[in-house]
């Protein structure tokens, strides 16, 4: 009879349950993001004894998303007042830096992508921008001093012998080498124009157009203000605050302007049919681990965006409120019932996943409706104090084009010249087709993006194979549709991998 009560209580509960939220009261409000940064935390094992401070255990999760969720973190503490987070926080970013104090861990080299790098480098430029405490030890870097690191290493990766300029997704000889893609780019452009408004340093801004005329040349952000073809949620929303600081550093340009207006109008057609955030894997089921975590960057840049131009205020924060409603009513799973899933828009149904992504995403959205009781992100002529050192990083982790860090094992070698033979043939090919793709336009450039992916993906298949690398398993975020509004095209080794990635 108890035992009955008692399970009966608990269906009650979670269906009861979900997370309050007031997205006009900002106690509310806090008390939303507290509850949803609590769940969050509570998969990171990292400062438990024989665990490796920073990370979030790996599989599922990549070194990347780590960084993320320190970013989130920070920003949780600069919105809400709240330091539960800050010693770990503090800890976590800090014991990653790697020798060359850079984000790039030798633990790591064997998947480091320059979005990768970036994701931390951008959590440590937050820092800077909040003014979160400055690290303990004299000999610990800065938090800008490791943004600019990032910047440093990574405009001498800046890659001009294909497709005249960009970065590489990768930063060594590994899978995802051969691809320049919009997060990395994106990523890059991010950084630079923060950098120029936190230093007042025009160099960073020249680099900021740079990067966003190279984008728009090759066709990774069309005229519509669409990011690459397949517009995935953080690709936008990092290229929405690159534009949105340019806009404020040069005390409001009007080319950034039309920029910052053209890229929250495409981002409000993408991704909020009837007002909810979705991205675009949500509806068919195949959404990856790291991509549980996008619509959380797409909250925290779409709600700081609004700080450097607070002309789109109005149009971004109706839409960060309505999602974040949305995001709410559907925390009820869990023994708690309020872990969060990913599918807001399913009217207050949990979806039935949960993890560090789905967490992170409703406490962005959460925290980002409160964005205008905050300060605003800081100069170091308005009180940043983060200490600034121009010349960081190590120009030899810029890594050549030619260079390769994992050498080949017995296996690889049998035929390795036939693959090395292909591949360099294939990576013609493709880089002859994003040189192009800039001149098509509408669907047949987009559906030729599609087979283009498909076949890359086959050539990454069988470089997988023989390579001896940490995880085994390169990553496929760019895997995704053909073109926006078309069904999702999964391509073979997608699904292998989004398995493993939910196996733990
Ligand atoms: C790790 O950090 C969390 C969150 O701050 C805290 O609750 C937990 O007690 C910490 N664990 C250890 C072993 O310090
Ligand atoms: C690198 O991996 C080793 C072995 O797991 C670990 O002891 C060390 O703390 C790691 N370092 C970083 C920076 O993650
Ligand atoms: C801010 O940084 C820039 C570039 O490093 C430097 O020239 C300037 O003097 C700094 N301003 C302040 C107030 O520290
Ligand atoms: C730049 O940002 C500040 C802080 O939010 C804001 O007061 C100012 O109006 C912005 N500049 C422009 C041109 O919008
Ligand atoms: C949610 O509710 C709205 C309004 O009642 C309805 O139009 C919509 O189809 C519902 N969506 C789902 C996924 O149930
Ligand atoms: C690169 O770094 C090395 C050692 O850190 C230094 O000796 C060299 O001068 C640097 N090269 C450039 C071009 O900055």
């Amino acid at each position: 009879m108890i035992r009955a009560c008692a399970l009966l209580c608990l269906v009650v509960f979670q269906v009861a349950i979900a997370i309050e939220i007031d997205v006009d009261d900002v106690e509310s409000i806090k008390k939303a993001a507290s509850i949803a940064a609590y769940d969050m935390v509570s998969y990171y094992k990292g400062n438990e004894s024989g665990q490796t401070p920073g990370k979030l255990p790996e599989p599922p999760y990549y070194w990347w998303e780590s960084g993320a969720m320190w970013g989130a973190l920070i920003n949780y503490w600069h919105y809400t007042g709240d330091t539960t987070y800050n010693d770990i926080t503090m800890q976590g970013l800090q014991f990653q830096v790697g020798i060359d104090k850079d984000f790039n861990p030798q633990n790591e080299s064997a998947e480091m992508g320059n979005d990768d790098q970036a994701f931390w480098a951008m959590a440590a430029l937050s820092a800077a921008e909040t003014k979160f405490p400055s690290p303990p030890n004299p000999g610990d870097p800065s938090w800008l001093s490791l943004a600019q690191a990032v910047f440093n290493e990574q405009i001498g990766r800046w890659d001009t012998t294909t497709c005249g300029g960009g970065l590489r997704w990768q930063v060594y000889q590994i899978n995802g080498y051969d691809l320049k893609n919009s997060i990395s780019n994106g990523c890059l452009f991010n950084i630079a124009s923060r950098l120029a408004r936190y230093t007042n340093d025009d160099h960073y801004a020249q680099w900021a157009v740079k990067v966003w005329e190279w984008m728009e040349e090759i066709g990774l952000i069309d005229q519509n203000y669409n990011i690459d073809h397949n517009q995935w949620s953080y690709n936008a929303a990092t290229v929405l605050m690159g534009a949105s600081t340019m806009y404020n550093y040069t005390n409001g340009d009007p080319v950034w302007r039309t920029r910052t207006q053209g890229l929250i109008d495409a981002i409000a057609l993408a991704f909020f049919p009837d007002g909810i955030m979705k991205d675009i894997c949500e509806q068919y089921d195949k959404c990856n681990t790291d991509e549980h975590s996008f619509k959380a960057y797409l909250s925290r840049w779409m709600g700081q965006s609004t700080q450097m131009a607070p002309f789109i205020y109005d149009k971004t924060i109706a839409l960060l409120k309505s999602s974040a409603n949305a995001a709410a009513a559907q925390c009820t799973g869990g023994s708690r019932g309020m872990t969060c899933g990913l599918k807001w828009f399913l009217n207050g149904t949990w979806d039935g996943s949960d993890g560090v992504g789905q967490q992170m995403a409703a406490l962005e959205v959460f925290q980002s409706t409160m964005v205008r009781y905050i300060g605003v992100p800081l100069t170091n002529s308005t009180g940043g104090t983060s200490i600034s050192n121009p010349n960081a990083g190590h120009n030899s982790s810029a890594v050549p084009p030619a260079q390769r860090i994992t050498p080949p094992t017995k296996g690889d070698k049998a035929g390795a010249w036939m693959l090395t033979a292909f591949i360099a043939i294939m990576a013609a090919w493709a880089c002859w087709f994003m040189c192009i793709s800039a001149w098509e336009s509408g669907l047949t450039g987009a559906a030729t993006a599609g087979a283009f992916r498909e076949k890359i993906a086959t050539v990454m298949d069988v470089k997988g194979k023989g390579r001896v690398v940490k995880t085994g398993a390169p990553r496929n975020k760019w895997i995704g549709v053909d073109h926006v509004g078309s069904p999702i095209r999964e391509e073979k080794r997608g699904s292998r991998y989004r398995q493993r990635d939910h196996f733990a």
